[in-house]
């Protein structure tokens, strides 16, 4: 298992490329077994998550082709024609939740699928109920057997039919597996309560790309008309805006200056307005967005919401510019029950933090962060010690990096090319 050893201290400063967003990807790459055809999917980030998926489609009998022809990112070329399997197996599922998003796409190409449940994670006990309450309405026949889903088509049928979903909750997951089931449903599926997160936009335009009928994708309302079949997708993955707002933050978590080439001031949104609150300044323009820090960081409140609200993905990151702001300021997460576990790991370093329910209390105080040997305990909470390490005194040694490794491409490089001082080492 690697570590990263960081030399705490030292401003981020400079520019650097965002890159293809994984919580797009991921959806995206499952779409393609929705046609067996050749599918084009450009600037898919090089993360273990994505290393993960490419499994799992060559386990579908799926051939991928994945050209890298620039320093970050590459291009997959999905021929989605040798689908020969409807089972998506529990030693895949366990290693990446997000495949069961094949769920949809495989009953829907396949006329049944049978797919691991997920379980639960680090961070939460991740039901997929929603999931399956959304493909039942549209007629599927849904049995949980020995730690599996066993989903079939409408007897006596060969396609699901559309009606009205509603989503008592929003759910990111259960939207997309719904949309990409609908495309090839008979009529439309209107979606009620729809999760309206950048990455279900892009979604449907990858599916769009397929021939899908779509609208309202974005907002809590989408139409899916129904269509017999799809063709071939061609779509770029667009820019990570959990990665973009992770390296704007160390800006000014370090009193630095970063511009992050390419990264959306749309879809990024609050996350720019409260890093304003904190003094920093933010310029947002067609190449991206730059992060000019203040010299004091004050404390900014957040509540973590579906979006256009602040964004869980990025909860953590903020807990650790919050423990250097100047006074206190109170994070609550209300997306998933146990996304704190980065709070015993920044005490260590010396923050002051108390837990009340789903709320962290945070006792700002500039420059009390004291290099540590920290453990990485779930992905974003890797990219929080990280952050962390970079604005304290003295050396951080982050263990278990390869939480990192499933969202993050190539940290180390793009944070030395801010100046960071940061090595990737083994951990014997
Ligand atoms: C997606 O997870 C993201 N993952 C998560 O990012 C992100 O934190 C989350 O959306 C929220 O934005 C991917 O896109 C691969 P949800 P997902 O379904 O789809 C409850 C990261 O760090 N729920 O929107 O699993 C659920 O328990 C990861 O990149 C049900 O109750 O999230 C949670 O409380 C972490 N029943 C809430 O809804 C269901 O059937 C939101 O979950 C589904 C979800």
């Amino acid at each position: 298992m690697d570590k990263f050893i960081i030399e705490g201290g030292k401003p981020l400063r400079g520019s650097l490329e965002v890159g293809g967003a994984k919580n797009c990807a991921l959806p995206v790459l499952f779409a393609t077994l929705l046609a067996p055809k050749k599918h084009v999917v450009g600037n898919v980030p090089r993360l273990h998550d994505m290393e993960s998926t490419l499994k799992m489609l060559v386990h579908f009998g799926c051939s991928v082709d994945q050209r890298h022809s620039r320093a970050y990112g590459s291009d997959w070329i999905v021929d989605a024609a040798g689908l020969n399997t409807s089972e998506a197996p529990y030693d895949l599922v366990r290693k990446m939740r997000a495949s069961f998003l094949s769920l949809g796409p495989l009953l829907v190409r396949r006329g049944q699928a049978r797919v691991s449940l997920p379980g639960g994670c680090a961070i939460g006990a991740r039901p997929v109920d929603l999931h399956l309450m959304a493909l039942e309405k549209l007629g599927a026949r849904i049995e949980q057997k020995s730690g599996y889903v066993e989903a079939k088509l409408p007897q006596g049928r060969d396609r699901l039919k559309g009606t009205t979903v509603i989503f008592p909750l929003v759910s990111v997951g259960a939207t997309e597996n719904l949309v990409m089931a609908a495309t090839l449903a008979e009529g439309t599926t209107v979606i009620e309560n729809a999760a309206k997160e950048p990455e279900i936009r892009d979604l449907c335009e990858s599916l769009i790309s397929m021939g899908a009928r779509i609208q309202g994708h974005g907002s809590s309302k989408i139409l899916v008309e129904g269509v017999p079949e799809l063709g071939a997708m061609n779509f770029r993955i667009p820019p990570d805006r959990i990665e973009a707002a992770t390296y704007l933050i160390g800006a000014q978590l370090t009193g630095g200056d970063v511009t992050v080439k390419g990264a959306n001031a749309e879809d990024l949104g609050v996350v720019l307005d409260y890093l304003e609150q904190t003094g920093a300044k933010v310029t947002r323009s067609a190449e991206g967005v730059r992060v000019e820090s203040s010299p004091v960081v004050k404390p900014v409140d957040v509540v973590t919401a579906p979006f256009p609200g602040f964004p869980t993905d990025v909860q953590a990151q903020w807990m650790a510019l919050m423990t250097i702001a100047d006074g206190d300021s109170v994070v609550t997460e209300t997306i998933f029950e146990n996304r704190f576990m980065h709070v015993p790991e920044l005490r260590r370093m010396g923050a002051q933090l108390d837990v009340v329910g789903s709320s962290v209390r945070i006792k700002g105080r500039p420059r009390c962060l004291e290099g540590a040997p920290v453990m990485a305990t779930d992905l974003r909470a890797s990219a929080c010690l990280i952050l962390a390490g970079l604005g304290a005194k003295g050396e951080t040694s982050v263990k278990r990096i390869y939480h990192l490794d499933r969202g993050y491409e190539s940290m180390e490089n793009k944070l030395q090319s801010l100046g960071a001082q940061v090595e990737r080492s083994a951990d014997t």
